[in-house]
């Protein structure tokens, strides 16, 4: 059976009579599959011990009726009062030692153990409830694991747990003192049960200790998390387990949450969230949020929430126009998502997420949304098996690394230089042009790529190097940009050589002197063109390597900004500092125009051309974001699947091209 669309869906807060009417209008929509329980734990375990799962069978069954199967979540994420109770540490304590208490979600400490036996009984009571459920097909651990717990948790036992990974990773305090060189400022510790979690101090932390807790926290989740998988797969080893996760959210290494699941999912909200600063996000961003969610297993992937209307809690968004729910929708399908499940089926009329709108109004009456989501999908479902599991094929890489990322929280420098933005820039210099592209980490294989951009390598360890090196010498072309080869994995400056430290080989030039552009940003030329760059210049002194652009004020003006060095086989560019999105794009163009990257289509546009490419066709997806119609002009092997070369305002298309 193909599950192509689905919904979240709380039918524990409506009327149980609502229950046939809201199958029927899902099965009418198109809907197969919907998404219950993950918050529901004092529903199904009202008191401890007494489970009440009929109002669950009833739902599954009625859904059922109608064809429609159902992916159930673990209630983790909202322990009941009456836990709270017998256990209240579990509430969590952030860094200023406040506890964060009950009355929201995700009010729980991810150490506790006490909790995990709760957690084991209910997860064990259903999983043999549901495992021979022809109509449950699978699992979502917890939900968005991680949110809510971005400066959590720092009670005794994370504290206990925190101090056994240090054991566990240095064995001994003097190797712990050594790689965090607690000799500065007295910190120096004769045991590990000394040492803090990062609690409100009078000044900043040790950045290794700073570094070592991001990777605990990370690790404990991945635990969190695997410990429900093993009691799913031992009792119900038929049905998938899968976990939504949250685009470039990064409290969790995602490389590792994504191991040991059977698929990843996504949440995908291009309105963002109540509080963000920008109302809409990019769509590249949003496309860059779909490449990563694909290539954390390099496999297609769910979309377990895909924004259903205007959202927001107490601060609401703005409605999405006409054409646009189902734009993203066919953004996401493009982009590798092989299900997508709404955001809610019913707009709620209690809690937090009364304003949080889904495919139905307050009212159950189905109106725009439903009707355009309802078009979209008797539209593309008959097409969905042609091109289902297949992948873009890219020929160009972003190395990601979560241990960057974070070494750059704990230091970003200049305020506002942050490792993600970044990361989104250079990607946004590929989809400008219509390239497809893969998110790697340092562990992937580099060799199946022409291209590889390594932005702000400043964490290096030796397998990197030698990983990169061999990538360049048998031909891979490397981009490495400012602040690489800084630091050791233990996050110490590198005292062996000059920047870029271990990359020195690779990048055939030294830094002879860097500048932090607080107040101002700063020009560069580029082949006879001047462009401007920020927050950070490194001042090169090429010695194999060749200058390719020069930075054009101050004391370093004339000096090399951008430098290409052959090695190997490969080239390995080296930019010294922070662009502004134009260059980059110029530059990466320069590339791709040399090496003979592939482009999907030519002519930049305001429209994002995506691939799904199968052992027989490319199945091509123009995605018009703007609120303008746009004409496109097909390649000539093109034919027309849905829609056609005018795109209407927020419009797509699909076509598809034989190979
Ligand atoms: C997240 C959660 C959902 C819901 C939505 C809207 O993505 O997973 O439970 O809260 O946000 O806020
Ligand atoms: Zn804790």
């Amino acid at each position: 059976m193909n599950i192509r669309f689905g919904a979240d869906y709380y039918p524990e807060h409506w009327d149980e009579k609502r229950l046939e009417t809201d199958a029927k209008l899902m099965h009418d929509m198109g809907i197969d599959v919907v998404r219950m329980a993950e918050f529901s734990w004092s529903k199904l375990e009202p008191e401890k011990g007494i489970f009440q799962f009929d109002w669950l069978d009833n739902a599954i069954n009625t859904l059922a009726k109608y064809n429609i199967r159902v992916v159930l979540g673990t209630p983790s994420a909202a322990p009941p009062a009456w836990i709270i109770e017998e256990i209240p540490d579990l509430l969590p304590l952030d860094s200023q030692g406040r506890v964060r208490g009950f009355g929201g979600r995700h009010h729980n400490c991810q150490s506790n153990i006490a909790y995990k036996e709760h957690i084991k009984r209910l997860v064990s009571k259903m999983a043999h409830h549901y495992k021979d459920n022809p109509n449950v097909i699978g699992w979502q651990i917890d939900n968005e694991l991680g949110n809510s717990h971005n400066d959590l948790c720092h009670c005794k036992s994370c504290r206990e747990h925190f101090q056994k990974w240090l054991q566990y990773k240095y064995k001994t305090i003097e190797q712990l003192n050594k790689e965090w060189g607690t000799n500065f400022w007295s910190q120096t510790y004769d045991k590990f049960e000394q040492i803090p979690t990062p609690m409100i101090t009078p000044t900043s932390h040790n950045p290794s200790l700073l570094l070592d807790w991001k990777r605990f926290h990370s690790d404990l989740i991945v635990e969190f998390q695997q410990f429900q998988i093993d009691i799913l797969r031992e009792i119900c080893p038929h049905q998938f387990i899968t976990h939504n996760l949250m685009g470039f959210f990064n409290l969790i290494d995602y490389f590792d949450l994504a191991d040991n699941l059977d698929f990843v999912s996504h949440d995908q909200y291009p309105m963002g969230f109540y509080d963000d600063p920008q109302p809409i996000k990019e769509p590249s961003a949003l496309a860059a949020d779909l490449d990563l969610m694909r290539s954390l297993k390099n496999q297609t992937f769910w979309i377990m929430e895909q924004q259903a209307g205007p959202s927001g809690w107490e601060i609401l968004g703005r409605t999405p126009k006409p054409g646009q729910l189902a734009l993203w929708a066919a953004q996401s399908i493009a982009h590798g998502a092989d299900t997508v499940v709404f955001f809610r089926w019913r707009t709620c009329a209690y809690g937090t997420e009364e304003y949080w709108h889904g495919i139905l109004p307050h009212s159950g009456i189905p109106g725009r949304r439903y009707y355009e989501l309802q078009k979209f999908i008797q539209e593309i479902v008959p097409h969905m098996e042609n091109f289902k599991n297949s992948l873009p094929e890219s020929e160009v890489a972003i190395l990601y690394s979560y241990e960057q990322s974070w070494a750059f929280e704990i230091q970003p420098h200049h305020p506002e230089l942050n490792y993600i933005n970044q990361i989104r820039k250079y990607y946004k210099g590929l989809y400008n042009q219509n390239i497809p592209v893969d998110f790697i980490s340092g562990n992937n294989n580099f060799e199946k790529y022409k291209l590889v951009i390594a932005p702000l390598q400043f964490l290096v360890s030796d397998k990197l190097v030698e990983s990169l090196t061999e990538y360049v010498e048998q031909g891979g072309i490397l981009v490495l940009t400012m602040r690489s080869g800084v630091k050791e994995m233990n996050n110490q400056c590198h005292i062996e050589a000059d920047l870029p430290g271990k990359l020195t080989g690779l990048v055939g030039a030294t830094i002879t002197d860097y500048d932090c552009l607080r107040d101002h940003d700063m020009g560069i030329r580029y082949k006879d063109t001047d462009y401007r760059c920020e927050k950070w210049c490194d001042i090169l002194k090429p010695e194999k390597a060749e200058s390719i652009s020069k930075y054009t004020e101050d004391f370093y003006a004339g000096q090399p900004a951008i430098t290409v060095n052959k090695s190997g086989k490969g080239l390995v560019y080296y930019i010294g500092t922070e662009p502004e999105q134009k260059l980059i794009d110029d530059f990466l163009a320069d590339i791709v125009n040399e090496s003979g990257i592939e482009r999907i289509y030519d002519t930049p546009a305001e429209v994002e051309f995506v691939r799904r490419r199968t052992k027989d066709a490319d199945y091509i997806f123009a995605l018009n974001h703007t609120g303008k119609t746009q004409i496109i002009n097909c390649k000539d092997n093109w034919k027309s699947i849905i829609n056609n070369e005018k795109l209407e305002p927020y419009g797509y298309a699909l076509f598809m091209a034989e190979r």
